[in-house]
């Protein structure tokens, strides 16, 4: 059974979250997660953690992560970053669920009206298939093409 939990740097799946994003995201770039953590400090403590956790007779596995940074850049937008499935799990709806419970949170109790990401080419149509839409600028990041893609917030009216 996979379970969906919002965690912090402290808790003791934290290791594991770092480990998939170092063997999924950044290792095809040439990078480890010390890269990232010296030079993006402030993500990781500001961040809110989305992990889904694969319950194992071996003991807990994390398989999929996503990070919302909240009220960046600026009040009432989020950003979605470091979004990675464990290779072997992708295709089963993990992405989508992780997608979902950052939104359900970014859009509920934190209110926002806007979250947005830096799409890789490849991940362009999880996004699109979950209702988020793309720039048409591309821009490179890390050296790889990027679109911005964002889904806004339709407030419930009461007609
Ligand atoms: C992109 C990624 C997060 C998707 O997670 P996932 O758990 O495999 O995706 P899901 O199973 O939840 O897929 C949800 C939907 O998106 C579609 N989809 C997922 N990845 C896709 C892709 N690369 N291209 C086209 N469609 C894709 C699925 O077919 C599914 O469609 P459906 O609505 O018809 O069922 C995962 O493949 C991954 O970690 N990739 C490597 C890292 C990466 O690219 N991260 C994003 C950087 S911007």
């Amino acid at each position: 059974m996979i379970r969906y939990l919002k965690i912090d740097t402290n808790h003791a799946l934290y290791p594991q979250e770092c480990a998939l994003r170092e063997s999924v995201l950044l290792r095809p770039l040439g990078k480890d997660i010390a890269w990232f953590h010296t030079n993006y400090p402030e993500i990781d403590p500001r961040a809110e953690h989305f992990v889904a956790v694969l319950d194992h007779p071996a003991g807990e596995r994390v398989v999929g992560c996503v990070l919302l940074i909240p009220h960046y850049p600026e009040p009432g937008s989020g950003k979605l970053m470091q979004m990675a499935v464990d290779p072997q799990r992708q295709g089963e709806g993990i992405g989508r669920r992780l997608v979902i419970e950052l939104e359900t949170r970014a859009f509920g109790e934190l209110r926002l009206s806007e979250v947005f990401c830096h799409a890789q080419l490849s991940a362009m149509p999880f996004y699109g298939r979950l209702g988020w839409q793309a720039d048409n600028d591309e821009f490179l990041e890390a050296g790889i093409p990027h679109h911005r893609m964002a889904l806004r917030h339709v407030a419930a009216t009461d007609d």
